[in-house]
């Protein structure tokens, strides 16, 4: 008897002795093997050529991944500058719940605010680094006009974020809100989240396995606002949605395109409070951007 069959007779039964309803059962996935991650890999940084945040902190990440586990590049020795890059390789299976929101047909703002606070809802329950949602106070998900045309792209939380859960609050959100002053733009116009959800401890730069580990948030994020237009904040934004290894300074004054909005990346504001003398570079490009706007500033 075929296997078909043999269900449907089984059914049949179930329904005879009253049994109109059964269970839905989960069968788990395959178990990869378990892959440990190459040495290469484990120095790799976000940005090879050693990012803001590094400069800040002064201190290099352990680059010690929980998820190493979960990954499934085999190692095989020593990996050139590329393949150190986050690949979708690196990323989590996607998970369920956040491809039923983004697949939807956006009807308008109120069904993205919809669409976003149900994601904040499954982020603020992330487990997948271990580290981080052992450490975090709580997530931070991002904040501004669920239907912006402009979306930001910072690092990843600080203690003040962390604190208060939402993005640029500290002392680099106070600078960047007088850009976005300067720039005839208003913060609440705007959606403002980072590459990581979650506070690195010691604001130590964030691993490329965190980094990847999120990037079913940003992109779901994305997918819902839709914006015509981003804006990176550093290395590690650009280079994490590029997936670029050129420095910030090279990467500026262009349009890059992701999905279907057009990228500009810049300094991140906490370079500018380290080095003030990089804020006329940071004018230069929002000069340019606000040109693309249409908005011309002196
Ligand atoms: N730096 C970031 O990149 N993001 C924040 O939210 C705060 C500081």
């Amino acid at each position: 008897m075929n296997s078909k069959r043999a269900i449907a007779q089984l059914l049949q039964h179930l329904a005879g002795v009253g049994v109109t309803h059964v269970p839905h059962v989960e069968f788990p996935k395959p178990v990869k093997p378990a892959t440990k991650p190459a040495p290469a890999e484990k120095k790799a940084a976000l940005n090879p050529g050693g990012t803001e945040r590094a400069m800040k902190s002064g201190r290099q990440s352990p680059a010690k991944s929980n998820l190493a586990s979960e990954s499934r590049r085999p190692s095989s020795g020593l990996r050139s500058v590329k393949e150190l890059q986050v690949t979708s390789a690196d990323r989590p299976d996607p998970s369920r719940e956040v491809q039923a929101l983004v697949e939807q047909k956006f009807s308008g703002p109120t069904h993205k605010a919809d669409a976003l606070c149900s994601l904040a809802g499954i982020v603020a329950n992330c487990r997948r680094c271990d580290e981080l949602a052992t450490t975090r106070k709580q997530t931070v998900f991002g904040v501004g006009d669920p239907n912006a045309r402009i979306m930001f792209i910072g690092e990843a939380p600080g203690a003040d974020e962390d604190r208060q859960g939402e993005p640029f609050v500290g002392e680099a959100g106070q600078l960047l809100n007088k850009i976005v002053t300067a720039c005839k733009l208003k913060r609440e116009d705007i959606y403002i989240c980072n590459v990581l959800r979650c506070r690195p401890p010691g604001n130590r730069n964030p691993q490329p396995q965190e980094a990847a580990n999120c990037r079913e948030f940003l992109d779901a994020q994305i997918s819902i606002v839709q914006p015509e237009y981003i804006i990176c904040w550093g290395a590690v934004a650009a280079q994490n949605l590029l997936n670029e290894t050129r420095a910030v300074g090279k990467l500026r004054r262009q349009f890059f395109t992701y999905n279907n909005a057009k990228v500009m990346c810049t300094y991140h504001p906490s370079y500018l409070l380290r080095n003030p003398s990089a804020k006329k570079e940071v004018w230069e490009d929002m000069k340019f951007f606000m040109l693309e706007l249409g908005v011309e500033l002196a």
